[in-house]
């Protein structure tokens, strides 16, 4: 199948998944004026599934706070608005995407530990490169949604791609490219802009292989490149038959950085990803 069936086939599946309403819900009461904690805290406990997920990751050594918070309004207050929106958007995606795979042909596990990976390295860079560090762990997170619609809904694909990969030494992207003329990014687009995803997000989806392209938020884009190599590059998801995706130089030029700077920080990098099995226990 080419991208253009893969494209009108998507169109026709009607039970694509939908994110759950709370995420929606916090995310417009969000960006109105003069809103506050108690008025996001009383959507999130709507979900009880959601708030016990925010609770038990806000009370994690992840967000290190040091004293015990009980109640989701406490979260919503130490946390502030934007962490609190991104930390409902990881669980969100993670709860609605993390559906049960074909182990041989995907490893739901590992996907997640690389993304989780990815959220973390990328939460770390984002710092050294003074960007909004919860932005890039959520970023991270969702970078490689598409993947899971591929293994979803184009299991025939799938194999191909992986079968490519294996026989000629070719990265996911590459392989994709040959099979059906498109990209996980490009089908986690089109589910980013159903679930109206704000646009750095849906960029970073888009761009994250070819960050040169990136206009709304370059930076972050570059983080999230550089991020999802280095996760792989240390051994973090699909490691068995993926051939790493070389960095872009533009990635480092945008965050004015050199690879000796990725290298100095590489004990801190190895760090953040031993924690993503932690943060992935607490999501799941
Ligand atoms: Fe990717
Ligand atoms: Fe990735």
């Amino acid at each position: 199948m080419n991208w253009e069936n893969l494209i009108i086939n998507l169109e026709c599946i009607d039970n694509l998944p939908t994110l759950p309403t709370v995420f929606t819900k916090v995310t417009e009461l969000i960006n109105k004026p003069n809103v506050t904690a108690r008025q996001i805290a009383e959507v999130i406990e709507t979900d009880q599934a959601i708030s016990m997920k925010l609770l038990k990751i806000v009370n994690s050594p992840f967000f290190g706070f040091s004293r015990k918070i009980l109640t989701v309004q406490d979260a919503v207050v130490l946390l502030g608005f934007n962490a609190t929106r991104n930390t409902v958007t990881s669980i969100s995606i993670f709860n609605t995407m993390n559906t049960s795979s074909d182990e041989e042909l995907f490893d739901m596990t590992e996907f997640w530990k690389h993304s989780i990976g990815t959220g973390m390295v990328a939460r770390f860079l984002a710092r050294k490169v003074h960007i909004d560090p919860e932005n890039a762990f959520v970023a991270g997170i969702i970078h490689d949604i598409g993947k899971i619609i591929l293994q979803q809904y184009f299991k025939d694909e799938l194999t191909k791609v992986i079968k490519l990969m294996k026989e000629k030494n070719k990265s996911f992207f590459e392989a994709e490219l040959e099979v059906y003329r498109g990209t996980h990014c490009d089908l986690g687009c089109y589910l980013a802009d159903k679930w109206n995803l704000p646009f750095p997000l849906v960029e970073v989806i888009d761009l994250h292989h070819t960050p040169g392209e990136a206009s709304e938020d370059p930076k972050l884009v570059s983080v999230i490149h550089i991020a999802n190599s280095v996760t792989k590059g240390l051994g973090l998801g699909f490691t068995g038959w993926s051939k790493e995706q070389e960095l872009d130089p533009y990635a480092f030029a945008r965050l004015d950085i050199v690879a000796a700077d990725l290298e100095g920080w590489l004990d801190e990098i190895q760090d953040e990803i031993d924690g993503a099995e932690e943060v992935f226990n607490l999501i799941k």
